[in-house]
């Protein structure tokens, strides 16, 4: 069923913002970029490969919030290891879709790094400022093993020369929500991953 939410065209009742928090005079419509079927299937090989890679260990798996909440519940799930989670936070661009190029730790890990194999899971590698932070913070902790997930890669973008040792699908530089990814904290629960049109053109 087609409906329309505030600015938004819908194909079903499944993402719906209050009316009163969209004020636009455009209709737009998320464009989906990656079906949420694929989402699945990505993550459930990512998931095969980790299960190979770290076969009789254990992992822990540290999210960075908020981005990284649902790739990580969906991933976590089809890694058939003892694992744990924790979870890291940091600030980098705000409400902004510009990288500061500054990261600021706002939430440290709970839990030893040390001697441990640590999977640093991460919704998107985008100029890799925020991930090359995070790998050079938790390699001083002398995990075992260090290695990181990144479901979405804008390999364009890159400022910083870090890759992801999984990653899920190479996109081009535009800007997506959903799946964990937001703007402005919004559309973190769209199932699919979608390109907000009118900001990845410089609306
Ligand atoms: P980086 O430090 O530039 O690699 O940025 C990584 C962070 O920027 C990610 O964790 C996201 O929170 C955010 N980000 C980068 N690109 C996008 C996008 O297209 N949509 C939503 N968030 C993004
Ligand atoms: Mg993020």
């Amino acid at each position: 069923m087609v409906c329309r939410v505030g600015a938004f065209l819908v194909s079903d009742l499944s993402f719906r913002l209050p009316f009163s928090t969209i004020q636009s005079s455009s209709v737009e419509k998320p464009r989906i970029l990656i079906p949420r079927e694929q989402i699945a299937m990505k993550v459930a090989e990512i998931g095969m490969r980790i299960t190979a890679d770290f076969a009789g260990e254990s992992v822990v798996l540290i999210g960075v919030l908020k981005g990284a909440t649902i790739f990580l519940a969906d991933l976590a799930r089809q890694i058939h290891l003892d694992a744990t989670f924790d979870f890291i936070a940091v600030s980098s661009y705000g409400n902004s879709k510009q990288q500061s190029g500054e990261v600021k730790l706002v939430k440290d890990v709970d839990s030893s790094m040390q001697g441990r194999n640590v999977i640093l899971v991460e919704d998107i590698l985008d100029t890799g400022v925020t991930l090359t932070y995070l790998r050079n913070l938790l390699q001083a902790r002398q995990p075992r093993s260090l290695k990181i997930a990144a479901l979405l890669d804008k390999v364009s973008r890159r400022i910083q020369p870090i890759r992801a040792d999984y990653v899920g699908f190479e996109i081009p530089d535009e800007f997506v929500v959903g799946y964990g990814l937001d703007f402005a904290e919004r559309y973190r629960n769209l199932p699919d991953i979608s390109v907000l049109e009118s900001y990845s053109n410089g609306a």
